[in-house]
């Protein structure tokens, strides 16, 4: 009975955050309570789920899937780190160039190797004349996420690809992604703003090469610190929503451009990646940090969804926002718009008092990318140009050791029925 009532407690749970509507949560209450019951059935009938309730993970909570040396996450004292290497410390003393060699390659380079991988990349940042052609021709209104997403997909028609290729091919194909989506994100800006694109230049980094093709001119180094930084935050999680999506394409053979257009699908949604955008909504919402207090209050009262906060993995804090909100805090200064950080202070103080639930780094990076003078639907294809790094090595590798990755199911729909012939349907 108890295991009962938490299978239809995680549905609950489900249901409020994916269909806030009455009528649809009510629905997806019901349908829960029909499984709990099914799940504890003495007497199965054909076509009723026969499995004991906690063999059912749903959201695949707590479920280890595979092992990675990718990265590490643990929550108990609040730490990731990148191929042994702690993501503060990453942070402070390298590049994102440095950091995505690590993840793709294993170790941090020495001097020469940098300075071959940034060589190699920076020589493949253009983009062909047909796929800006392409780019050009996306509707203005679409999503960013959706149009990376299909130039990305473009860059897949270009050759024949599959998995189980060997790594150098994927590694080749990883650095050219890595090298391509800033060019692909900063040219549909431009194009979406009725302005002409700005070809990359091979004389800046990543992160300076970014503002200067979105903007033409390249902020103080500070600024592009503060980007970077965010850059190397959000290039690994481990097995995230995204990138296990990319490694379960990975996982049937299919090529590198499928999976990373999956993860990119996969991370756009406001529950995963999409959160650094409606962060910022929320915060333009609220408007004022006067209204800050209110408006929490009024949202913790009414069980509203708080976006940048909480996490699947951290139930403590994450790892990564005392570093991000510090770049917040420079950007703030450097600014001189203070309402925002204000904004976070009050929402951060009074959710973790309240509620126990902690911000994720989305939070800070959504207002952090405000400051930099991004509009609020580039926030996720940021996120796109710097993750690519982490898909990248799970691809490469669960390619290296590859099992399909095909998870079971317990039935719960009609039993088995006979097909009436269409004429004798009512
Ligand atoms: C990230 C997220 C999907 C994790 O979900 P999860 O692991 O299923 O969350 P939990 O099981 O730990 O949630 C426990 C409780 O906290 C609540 N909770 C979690 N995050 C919350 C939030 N941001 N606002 C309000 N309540 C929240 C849940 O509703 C649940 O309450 P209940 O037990 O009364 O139903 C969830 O926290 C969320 O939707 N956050 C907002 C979106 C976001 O910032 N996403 C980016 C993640 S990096």
């Amino acid at each position: 009975m108890a295991k009962a009532a938490k299978v239809k407690g995680n549905k609950r749970m489900a249901a409020k955050k994916a269909a806030p509507k009455k009528s649809i949560k009510k629905t997806v209450k019901k349908a829960a309570k029909k499984t709990a019951n099914k799940v504890t059935s003495k007497k199965p009938t054909p076509g009723k789920v026969t499995v004991k309730a906690s063999d059912i993970r749903r959201g695949l909570v707590g479920v280890i899937a595979d092992t990675t040396a990718v990265s590490k996450v643990v929550p108990e004292t609040n730490s990731l780190t990148y191929r042994g290497y702690a993501v503060q410390e990453l942070a402070d003393h390298c590049t994102f160039e440095e950091v995505t060699y690590l993840l793709l390659d294993g170790e941090l380079p020495n001097r020469s190797q940098l300075n071959a991988f940034k060589k190699k990349e920076r020589s493949l940042r253009k983009l062909s004349k047909n796929h800006v052609d392409v780019i050009a021709k996306f509707p203005k209104r679409a999503h960013p996420m959706d149009t990376i997403r299909t130039a990305v997909s473009y860059l897949g028609t270009t050759e024949v690809a599959w998995g189980g290729e060997p790594w150098e091919a994927d590694h080749e194909r990883a650095v050219n992604l890595l090298a391509k989506i800033p060019t692909m994100i900063a040219t549909d800006f431009r194009f979406r703003n009725g302005k002409r694109r700005i070809p990359p230049r091979t004389d800046l980094s990543m992160a300076e090469n970014f503002f200067y093709m979105c903007f033409g001119k390249v902020p103080p180094k500070k600024i592009v610190k503060a980007f970077d930084t965010s850059l190397i935050l959000y290039a690994e999680h481990s097995f995230n929503a995204s990138t296990f999506t990319s490694r379960m394409i990975t996982s049937t053979r299919s090529d590198i451009y499928s999976a990373v257009a999956g993860g990119i699908g996969a991370l756009k949604g406001p529950l995963h990646g999409g959160a650094n955008e409606a962060v910022m909504e929320m915060m333009e919402e609220i408007r004022t940090p006067k209204r800050a207090e209110p408006w929490i209050r009024d949202a913790i009262a009414n069980k509203k969804l708080i976006m940048g906060f909480g996490h699947r993995v951290y139930k403590h804090g994450d790892s990564r926002v005392p570093t991000m909100k510090i770049c917040l805090e420079h950007l703030t200064e450097w600014s001189g718009d203070t309402k925002w950080l204000e904004i976070y202070n009050i929402l951060a103080d009074i959710f973790i008092n309240e509620k126990g639930i902690y911000p994720n780094l989305d939070f800070p990076s959504g207002p952090a990318y405000y400051l930099m003078g991004f509009p609020v639907n580039l926030y996720t294809p940021i996120f796109v140009m710097a993750r690519i790094a982490g898909w990248s090595a799970h691809i490469l590798e669960q390619n290296a050791a590859n099992v399909l990755i095909r998870p079971l199911s317990a039935y719960d729909g009609k039993a088995q029925r006979k097909v009436k012939p269409v004429a004798k349907r009512k």
